[in-house]
């Protein structure tokens, strides 16, 4: 019988408190403290994010360890992000899960935070869940990052392009600003566009080499569109928001399909997962399994609760690198910039 390995994994990256027991490839629990105290000023506020991740981190570990039902001493192994992130929050995760390990004398395990939003495909739900095959293309798509990764096996992933200014979901936020939505406003655009044309206004999609990509001069149409509409009717936004959020999320749609069909054309890769907080979007991941079927791809989606930033995926990614006694040590700092190797193919 399969040894039976338990992770607690811990997440402080930005803007979420989380902590997650996963036992092998499955989730036992995995709590999420959100930060309320980011929206009156419409984005996150790194020194506020910190404080909240000190008060928030103790109550949620605790949390995640009663709701999986175990014992802490249960635990073989505590997984932290070291990074990518904002430094003051990555602070508290990293010394909560150095001073644990060291008082439970159990081995600390380190996570790059986007290999655990890749990884996030791979924790089971059930008997039906479909872990994507090595090699498979993940398109990461947050409120940090837009990038195509080769993923070739759990830890060797090669970043073939992304983002030289904005994320995807830092465009959806940005633009949702400007309509006085509140933030995060993904999710806000995602439900309004559901009920808008998307072929009712035109904006401009970047012409930007290889597999990168721009969302900056979307932003900025976005914005001198609605400043020239509103100069002639103040009610503009108010009158054809459904239609605004349809338009502009499909054009973001649009800029992210353009460039994983290049990939997968270029690379032949037919396997393709999508991961972070934009693939939460219910109109990216309906134009993904249509285009994926036109394609023959195999098309993974995670489960929505897996998109966002959680600890869960932290946690099997450190069960993975628990497998392979790749332990960190106690002067482990974390990590403000933490890249996947970018390789040109
Ligand atoms: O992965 P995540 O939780 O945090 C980062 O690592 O950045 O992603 C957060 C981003 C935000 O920009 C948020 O607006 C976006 O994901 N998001 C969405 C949706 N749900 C979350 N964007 C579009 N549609 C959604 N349904
Ligand atoms: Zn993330």
């Amino acid at each position: 019988m399969q040894k039976k390995i338990t992770i607690l994994g811990i997440e402080s990256s930005c803007d979420d408190t989380s902590a997650a027991v996963v036992c092998n490839e499955v989730e036992q629990s995995n709590v999420i403290a959100s930060q309320d105290v980011h929206i009156t000023y419409g984005g996150v506020v790194p020194e506020l994010a910190s404080r909240a991740h000190l008060q928030n981190i103790i109550p949620v570990v605790d949390t995640a360890i009663k709701k999986a039902e175990i014992h802490i001493s249960q635990i073989d192994g505590i997984a932290f992000t070291r990074g990518p992130g904002l430094l003051g929050s990555l602070l508290v995760g990293t010394s909560f899960a150095k001073a644990l390990a060291l008082s439970l004398h159990k081995p600390l395990i380190e996570v790059n935070h986007l290999q655990g939003h890749v990884l996030s495909h791979f924790l089971k739900q059930d008997q039906n869940t479909q872990q994507p095959k090595f090699p498979f293309l993940c398109m990461l798509v947050s409120g940090g990052h837009t990038e195509i990764i080769i993923v070739k096996d759990y830890f060797k992933m090669q970043s073939i392009g992304k983002t030289i200014d904005d994320a995807a979901g830092e465009a959806f936020d940005k633009c949702a600003k400007v309509m006085g939505l509140p933030y995060p406003g993904g999710p806000y655009i995602d439900k309004l566009a559901a009920k808008g044309n998307p072929n009712t206004y035109k904006f401009n999609k970047p012409n930007i080499p290889d597999f990168n990509f721009s969302f900056s001069g979307l932003k900025t149409s976005f914005l001198y569109f609605l400043r020239d509409r509103l100069k002639e009717d103040a009610n503009f936004i108010e009158l054809h928001k459904n239609d605004l959020c349809a338009s502009l999320q499909s054009t973001i749609i649009e800029i992210l399909l353009d460039k994983l069909i290049k990939a997968s054309n270029h690379t032949g890769i037919k396997e393709i997962a999508l991961s972070g907080g934009v693939a939460a979007n219910s109109g990216l991941s309906k134009t993904l399994l249509d285009a994926g079927e036109q394609r023959q791809w195999i098309v993974h989606i995670p489960k929505p609760k897996y998109t966002t930033d959680n600890a869960a995926m932290i946690a099997i990614a450190g069960y993975y690198k628990y497998l392979r006694n790749e332990f960190a040590t106690q002067d482990t700092t974390p990590l403000a910039r933490f890249e996947i190797a970018t390789n040109p193919i």
